[in-house]
């Protein structure tokens, strides 16, 4: 029998299950229930699992929130596409906008001080992976994902779409400075 043929026995339904095959699927079971207990269990004492919020938000109104940080907060801007380079107030609500292909602005914070991020998209799916301290996050267009973060190193570190989102994907790097 092959996929090209009609089958043999017309009810091949009916068959009774190899041995084999039920092996296979307690074996299935087995790995499913122990990955659904992981979930949890990693969020707890992992380090990649990150606490954050999602809000409903559109495009529209994100790009508006960055754009006031943005004109109030930049202090220079840098390479030859002249990102801006945003040093929010601490405790402040900071907003990098994940769109075809770029991560905008360039973010510059205090170490050992908290600000919310929100981060969004404004097309279609991205991936916020900050390098080289691996935190990850699934970008939306629509939702506004709100990480709380206290940078504890300082340093240049990148953030890399780690989703694939067409012929510029992996261009699409970041930046964000963390200072003494
Ligand atoms: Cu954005 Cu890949």
């Amino acid at each position: 029998m092959s996929s090209l043929s009609p089958p043999a026995h017309k009810i091949w339904w009916k068959e009774p299950i190899e041995r084999v095959e039920i092996m296979w699927i307690g074996i299935c079971i087995v790995w499913g229930l122990l990955m659904t207990f992981m979930m949890p269990y990693w969020h707890v004492v992992g380090k990649q699992n990150l606490s954050n919020e999602a809000y409903r938000i559109t495009p529209a109104y994100f790009q508006k929130k960055a754009q006031e940080v943005v004109d109030k907060h930049t202090v220079r801007v840098e390479t030859d596409q002249k990102i801006p380079v945003v040093a929010p107030p601490v405790g402040s609500d900071v907003y990098l906008v994940a769109r075809l292909w770029e991560w905008w602005p360039i973010l510059e914070l205090k170490k050992d001080q908290s600000y919310r991020l929100h981060i969004s998209s404004m097309d279609w799916q991205h991936g916020f992976s900050l390098q080289p301290a691996n935190i990850n996050a699934q970008i939306m267009p629509g939702y506004d994902m709100v990480i709380t973060v206290t940078p504890n190193k300082a340093g240049t570190y990148s953030v890399v779409c780690n989703e694939f989102c067409g012929i510029g994907h992996h261009k699409m790097v970041g930046k964000i400075y963390v200072k003494e």
